[in-house]
C-alpha cells in the first residue's frame, strides 16, 4: 500500500464482521431470573441464565409481533413474551406455547422460532456469536453451531487473578480498533509521573510477523521506558521479561508477559455496538503482585487511567470526524492499522466472494518509529 492513503478508501464502508464471537455483557451484570439487554454489530439481544445459571443469547424481538423479549419474564427454561404470551426455549429460541390456540387448530408451534445465538461464559465475559446474516426475509431456524470456540484469555498457573474493565467509545469500530494498535498516541495520551512522560519518546524498532487472520508483535523485552516494567524486572528477579502482543480479526488484541514464573495475560476487545459506536472490553489474568492486597485494585487503577485516557481522546476525535475530513495513514507508526484495514477487507472478500484469504502481510518485517 502507499504512503498517505485516506483512510475512508481503506475502510470497508464501516461493515462490521459477521460469523465471530463477540463479548456481550460481563457476567456479573447478567443475573439469575432477571433479562438484561445487549446490542452487537447493531441487532439488539437479551441475555439471561437459565435455572442452572447458563447464559443464553435471543434476538429481542418476538418472531409473532416484534415485542422485545427482554421485557417478557423467565419461567424456568422459557422466556414468555409479554404481549400474547408465546413462549420459547431460552437456548434453542423454539415457540412451546402459544396460548390463544385452541385444541382443533393444529399450527406447528415447534417451527416457529425466536432468533438465537450460541452463547458461552469467558474470563467474566457473556460471550455470543453472531452468525453470517441469512437470506433477508427468511424469518428464523434453529440458530447454528459457531464455526470456532469462543476466545479465551492464556494463563500459565493453576492461581491467577483476573479482573475486567469497561468502556464506551462514540466512534466506529474500526477507529476503536486503530487507536487501540496506535503506538504514536502513546507519549501525548498515556503521560502520567508513574509511568512515562513526554521526554522519554525515543526511537523504537519492533518485529512484526503474520499470524493466522493477524499479526504479532514478535516477542520482545518491553520498552525500558516505563516504570512498571522496570518494577517488574526487579520483582520477578528474572532476566529477561518477554511481551508478546498479537491481533487477530475480528477485534482480538492478546497481550503476554513472562517473567519467570510471573506472567500477565490480557484480552482487549473492540466490539461493534452500531456502525458509530463500539465498546472496549480489557480482561487481564495474572500471578503477578497476589501477595499485594492491593494488587488488583491497583492494577485496574493504572488501567482505568489508560482506558479512560483513551475513551476520552477518542471522544474527541469524533467531534473532527463528524464531518468526513480528509485522513491519512503514514509508515511507519500507522502501518498495523493498514495491516488491520487490510485483513478485514481480505475477510469481507471471503464471505462476499468465496475467494482465498489473503494475508495482507507477505513475511516478517522490522517496523521503526518514536514513542
Ligand atoms: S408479540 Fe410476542 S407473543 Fe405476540
Ligand atoms: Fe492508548
Amino acid at each position: 500500500m502507499p504512503d498517505e492513503i485516506p483512510v475512508q478508501s481503506q475502510t470497508p464502508d464501516a461493515l462490521m464482521l459477521f460469523g465471530f464471537w463477540y463479548r456481550a455483557l460481563p457476567s456479573d451484570r447478567v443475573h439469575r431470573g432477571q433479562l438484561a439487554k445487549a446490542m452487537l454489530l447493531e441487532q439488539p439481544l437479551v441475555i439471561g441464565r437459565d435455572p442452572q445459571g447458563q447464559a443464553f443469547a435471543l434476538r429481542d424481538a418476538c418472531p409473532h409481533r416484534g415485542m422485545p423479549l427482554s421485557c417478557g419474564r423467565l419461567e424456568g427454561r422459557q422466556i414468555e413474551c409479554s404481549y400474547h404470551g408465546w413462549r420459547f426455549d431460552v437456548h434453542t429460541g423454539q415457540c412451546q406455547l402459544i396460548p390463544s390456540l385452541v385444541p382443533e387448530q393444529n399450527l406447528k408451534v415447534d417451527r416457529i422460532y425466536a432468533g438465537s445465538y450460541p452463547c458461552e461464559e469467558r474470563d467474566d465475559f457473556i460471550w455470543v456469536f453472531v452468525p453470517d446474516p441469512g437470506p433477508a426475509g427468511a424469518g428464523f431456524t434453529k440458530a447454528g453451531a459457531a464455526s470456532t470456540p469462543a476466545p479465551e484469555i492464556p494463563k500459565f498457573s493453576e492461581h491467577y487473578k483476573i479482573a475486567y474493565l469497561t468502556a464506551d467509545l462514540p466512534c466506529s469500530v474500526d477507529h476503536g480498533i486503530i487507536g487501540l494498535m496506535d503506538p504514536a498516541h502513546g507519549p501525548f495520551v498515556h503521560q502520567a509521573w508513574w509511568w512515562r512522560t513526554q521526554h522519554s519518546i525515543h526511537e523504537k524498532r519492533k518485529n512484526f510477523e503474520p499470524i493466522p487472520y493477524g499479526f504479532r508483535m514478535s516477542a520482545h523485552t518491553p520498552s525500558s521506558n516505563s516504570a512498571p516494567y522496570k518494577l517488574l524486572r526487579l520483582y520477578a528477579d528474572a532476566d529477561s521479561i518477554n511481551t508478546t502482543i498479537d491481533f487477530v480479526l475480528p477485534n482480538l488484541r492478546s497481550e503476554i508477559i513472562r517473567a519467570g514464573k510471573y506472567w500477565f495475560s490480557s484480552l482487549t476487545t473492540v466490539t461493534p455496538i452500531t456502525r458509530s459506536q463500539c465498546r472496549i472490553d480489557v480482561v487481564a489474568a495474572w500471578n503477578l503482585f497476589r501477595w499485594i492486597p492491593f494488587g488488583p485494585q491497583l492494577l485496574k487503577f493504572v488501567f482505568a487511567k489508560f482506558v479512560e485516557q483513551d475513551r476520552r481522546t477518542m471522544e474527541l476525535q469524533s467531534e473532527g470526524l463528524k464531518h468526513n475530513p480528509h485522513l491519512m495513514l503514514i509508515d511507519d507508526a500507522d502501518r498495523p492499522a493498514k495491516w488491520y484495514f487490510g485483513l478485514k477487507s481480505a475477510m469481507l472478500d471471503v464471505k462476499k466472494n468465496g475467494v482465498e484469504f489473503k494475508h495482507p502481510m507477505s513475511g516478517p518485517v522490522t517496523l521503526k518509529w518514536r514513542s
